[in-house]
């Protein structure tokens, strides 16, 4: 069993989809939410599932080894972030190295960056009159949105998107594709034949 956290700042819409697609799963389970943001709609909506969550304060995990001592307790195999607005500190990016994925809401590497979350991301891509806009899973690493990218899916941006109908359409793309990317990462054709 491969055994997933899930860390996020916001409302939980992806971490939601996630836990939901990866219930009763063969091969990984979600173990653990974690959020630095104490209201954080994101620890309401998943108290159905019965997961764990953790809430973080930045001194914990900047200047602690608190949060990786737990996700190593845990014996947590992969850390999702979903929605999750600070950058992983240095023990974490060497710990758990090449295993920790991110999700934009936007064709990487154009419109990431420090600031660029949200609502704001497509504001920056209709201002900027692209027709294409999309989303991209990638590895994270000590910068914003900057880590190798995984995957990427397009959709198109029409002359009469707004920010809001734009990030409906993003999210359907987020929740359609961020869970079956996850279980391809995680996928051991190894561990299906013991
Ligand atoms: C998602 O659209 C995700 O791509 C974005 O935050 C949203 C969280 O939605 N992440 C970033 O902008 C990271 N730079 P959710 O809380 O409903 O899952």
């Amino acid at each position: 069993m491969k055994k997933i956290a899930i860390f996020a700042s916001g409302n939980g819409t992806n971490a939601q989809r996630i836990i939901e697609y990866f219930a009763d799963h063969p091969v990984v389970k979600v173990d653990l939410v974690l959020s630095n943001n104490p209201d954080a709609f994101v620890l309401k909506r998943v108290t159905p599932y019965h997961i764990p969550t953790l809430v973080f304060t930045r001194d914990e995990f900047y200047h602690s080894s608190k949060i990786l001592d737990i996700l190593q307790e845990r014996n947590i195999d992969f850390i999702v972030l979903a929605g999750f607005l600070w950058l992983i500190p240095g023990n974490l990016l060497e710990e758990y190295s090449d295993r920790i994925i991110n999700i934009h809401p936007a064709l990487l590497p154009k419109f990431g960056g420090k600031g660029m979350f949200g609502l704001r991301v497509h504001e920056a891509v209709l201002n900027s009159k692209q027709s294409k806009s999309g989303i991209t899973i990638h590895l994270v690493n000590e910068t914003y949105d900057d880590g190798q990218i995984i995957f990427q899916e397009q959709c198109d941006v029409e002359p009469s998107d707004t920010p809001e109908s734009l990030a409906a359409k993003i999210h359907a793309l987020e929740h359609e594709y961020y869970p079956v990317v996850i279980e391809a990462l995680l996928h051991d054709p190894e561990e299906e034949d013991q």
